[in-house]
């Protein structure tokens, strides 16, 4: 991901291969985050029958410039993010995605497809997604600063249901090829929401986004935000180690984490979609009860596929989302929730940062 379209393509096809490479570097021994801090009171006779559970979301979203207002509905409440396409492994991973998806009922958006707006080799890349599931629901991505035009290109590359338009800052901050310059990003992503045909979903890529930053985007008209918090893959230390020096690795821990940006988002936000560090089905249901309402999922869904595909494959993912999704099912039963919605009645318990992030900020 990148906004720069004016960089050669080659080399944004090597760094494609190079995040896969390095975010499966970070993944191993489930590393703490602020899904530890949050945790439910326990109700030992509040439980329900696992199997009256609707694991299903409804994503409500409101009109755009070209389109209605309506709303989704998933069978799943958790995701493929964004991650990748456009180089000979990274088609091999959105192939084994698109299978494993298609075989689920589970949402899927690709990573950034500007690489392929710009080198038509590369579309290929994207495209199989649709062409391994035709039916399901498939999200395109770009980054913002990418031309107007190219919201419906993009959509049409894949016959997207949405569009993510990724935000990060802080990764071209650190990024040796990154951009300096982000002065023109809200009205960029403004532009883009304009001309998409479909809905867009505006995503951070792991840094979160504050009470501002979405009361901001409510007030361009964006109706879906992915808070992708901080504790998950970490696109700091990506890039750092893709610099010599790591000048950058002073910024470790800036940003929000998801579960922080959830609960300190603002009553007039748009439709909240969480991710980053989500590591487990418990993680889901916590940010579900935070105010999510559905859950997207990036590192751990690619290390389950493998490095190019041929890891586990699809048929390795489809086994671990089976596997959540009985999982998540059994976590609500136990919680006394039949649906996403009724996991908004459950009694919270923050704990450390997070609790300290949101006593700064006021949140009751
Ligand atoms: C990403 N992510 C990402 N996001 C995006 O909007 N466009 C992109 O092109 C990419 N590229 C990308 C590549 C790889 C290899 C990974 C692992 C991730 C970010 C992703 O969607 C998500 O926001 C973060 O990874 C945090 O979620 P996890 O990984 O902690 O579940």
């Amino acid at each position: 991901m990148h906004s720069d379209h004016r960089e050669i393509p080659g080399s944004r096809a090597a760094r494609k291969d190079e995040h896969v490479d390095l975010a499966l570097d970070q993944r191993g021994a489930a590393a703490r985050n602020e899904f530890d801090e949050l945790d439910f009171v326990h109700q030992a006779l509040g439980g329900v029958d696992a199997d009256r559970i609707d694991l299903g979301v409804t994503i409500p979203f409101g009109a755009g410039a070209r389109h209605d207002a309506g709303e989704w509905h998933w069978r799943t409440p958790f995701y493929v993010n964004g991650m990748t396409g456009g180089t000979e492994r990274t088609t091999r991973i959105n192939r084994e995605l698109a299978i494993a998806a298609r075989e689920t009922g589970m949402p899927m958006a690709c990573g950034s497809v500007s690489v392929a707006l710009d080198d038509p080799d590369a579309a290929r890349g994207f495209a199989v997604i649709r062409a391994e599931n035709p039916d399901g629901f498939v999200m395109a991505n770009v980054g913002v600063g990418r031309p107007a035009a190219d919201a419906p290109r993009a959509v049409e590359l894949l016959g997207a249901d949405a569009l993510q338009v990724h935000v990060n800052a802080v990764q071209e901050t650190v990024m040796p090829e990154g951009s300096r310059d982000f002065s023109s990003w809200l009205s960029s992503v403004e532009q883009l929401a304009a001309a998409s045909p479909v809905p867009v979903i505006v995503k951070e890529v792991g840094f979160g986004l504050s009470r501002a930053t979405l009361r901001r985007l409510s007030d361009i008209g964006v109706r879906l935000a992915d808070v992708s918090g901080r504790g998950g893959t970490d696109f700091l230390r990506i890039e750092n180690a893709r610099r010599e020096a790591g000048e950058y690795a002073m910024l470790t821990g800036f940003g929000q984490s998801a579960l922080a940006s959830l609960l300190d988002a603002p009553a007039d936000a748009p439709t909240l979609l969480a991710s980053g560090g989500v590591r487990t089905p418990y993680d889901v249901v916590k940010a579900l009860a935070a105010g999510a309402r559905a859950v997207g999922v990036a590192g751990a869904f690619l290390e389950a596929v493998g490095p190019d595909g041929t890891g586990g494959g699809a048929e390795r993912l489809i086994a671990l989302v089976e596997d959540w999704k009985a999982r998540t099912r059994a976590v609500y039963a136990l919680l006394g929730a039949t649906t996403r919605d009724e996991l908004l009645a459950t009694d919270l318990i923050l704990r450390g940062r997070l609790r300290e992030f949101c006593a700064d900020r006021g949140v009751d």
